[in-house]
């Protein structure tokens, strides 16, 4: 089982990095391959269909479609802007939407995020999870949000909260089974 987890975010100090480096731990220890990405590394322009026509689909956007190719499923770490996602990944989203063959159609993915409000942020999940649904996409009905995320990590990565552990872990395991049979259908 070959799993795609990436942060949204581009800060180094990212919260959102720190949730999915612990999410791509909690699926390694489930027994899944990780392949592990920031959205740093897929460089491309906001959208624009005259440059689509123009020059085809940016590498960075390409280098995406292929990891999520090559992986059963993905599990996405997000922030928040606004009550939306970022520009960052709705963009990537764009392009991918584009292609032929489209690379998020019949993929699945568990959506998650982290950030310093009191709620988390599954607001921006909720509007993210529809973009997703649109394009074929099976989203894992729960999704995992961290509030007051700079203050809940232990210096070893892990949760201070017992419970938000135990169901973070519940939560990426039961997804990734989930992944490998909708992958194979
Ligand atoms: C433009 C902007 C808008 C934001 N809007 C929200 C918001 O709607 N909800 C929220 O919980 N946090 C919001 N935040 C705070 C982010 O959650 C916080 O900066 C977080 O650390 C970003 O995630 P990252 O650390 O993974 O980059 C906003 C931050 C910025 C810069």
């Amino acid at each position: 089982m070959k799993i795609f987890v990436y942060s949204a975010s581009l800060r180094e100090d990212s919260v959102n990095l720190k949730l999915s480096k612990l999410i791509a731990n909690v699926a390694e220890a489930n027994g899944a391959e990780v392949d592990f990405a920031r959205i740093n590394e897929f460089d491309m322009p906001m959208y624009n269909f005259d440059d689509q026509q123009g020059s085809g689909v940016p590498a960075g956007a390409q280098a995406l479609a292929d990891r999520i190719t090559a992986a059963d499923g993905m599990i996405l770490t997000s922030p928040e802007y606004n009550w939306l996602p970022p520009a960052t990944i709705k963009n990537a989203v764009d392009w991918l939407s584009r292609m032929q063959p489209m690379p998020l159609d019949k993929k699945s993915i568990l959506l998650s995020s982290a950030t310093p409000s009191l709620v988390g942020g599954v607001r921006g999940l909720m509007s993210l999870r529809i973009a997703y649904e649109a394009l074929g996409t099976w989203v894992y009905p729960k999704m995992f949000t961290l509030a007051q995320a700079p203050g809940a990590f232990n210096e070893d990565g892990t949760l201070k909260n017992e419970d938000l552990s135990n169901m973070l872990t519940a939560m990426v395991a039961d997804y990734c089974s989930a992944a490998v049979a909708l992958n194979n259908r």
